[in-house]
């Protein structure tokens, strides 16, 4: 049994097509768990992306850039392999609803199979964001639709519900509303 390493890097992989505040609170909380996360977008064009992964990783830079042990990096390849050149020894996933369980069992067991030494580690979506996904997203922008309806409205006070601070990204056009809480 390897033993507990000083700092514990831990990878959030994902397409980030576009990143959403479903990811961004696990993000959030990954954050304080983690002495090191690294957001790592998956460079794969045969999912056909929305977003090239430089707009991707550049959305990503311009939401995470107030917190200080957030890295973000985009890899090839095997994602276990990208953990070991990273020293990573946790792989960090969310899951929303049952149906997300079956497609995360079955990557979870094989990234064991392939390194036994990285665990995966789930966290629940928080509930707010639990019907959110980057497809439905993507879907909604594809068609026109606003994308604050996926973002928690300010409330009068501004502060309530944890509410901090609105961002608004633009790429292509496309305007996406982000909120940090
Ligand atoms: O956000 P997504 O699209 O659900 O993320 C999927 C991701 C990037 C985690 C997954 O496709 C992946 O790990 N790809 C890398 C290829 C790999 O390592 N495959 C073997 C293990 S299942």
């Amino acid at each position: 049994m390897p033993e507990k390493p000083p700092h514990v890097i831990a990878i959030y992989p994902g397409s980030f097509d576009p990143i959403t505040n479903g990811h961004l609170d696990l993000i959030q909380r990954g954050s304080r768990m983690f002495d090191r996360l690294i957001v790592s977008v998956l460079r794969n064009d045969k999912k056909r992306p929305l977003f090239t992964v430089e707009e991707r990783t550049g959305m990503l830079h311009e939401v995470l850039c107030i917190y200080p042990n957030v890295q973000i990096d985009s890899f090839n390849g095997l994602l276990v392999d990208h953990a070991s050149a990273h020293s990573a020894t946790v792989l960090l996933r969310g899951i929303r609803a049952i149906s997300d369980y079956e497609y995360e069992l079955q990557m979870a067991l094989m990234n064991r199979r392939l390194r036994p030494e990285i665990e995966t580690i789930f966290m629940m979506a928080n509930e707010a964001y639990s019907f959110i996904s980057s497809r439905l997203v993507k879907e909604v922008i594809s068609l026109g639709g606003i994308l604050r309806a996926w973002c928690r409205r300010r409330s009068n006070s501004g502060s309530r519900n944890g509410f901090k601070k609105e961002i608004q990204l633009n790429f292509r056009g496309i305007r996406i509303t982000q909120c940090r809480h």
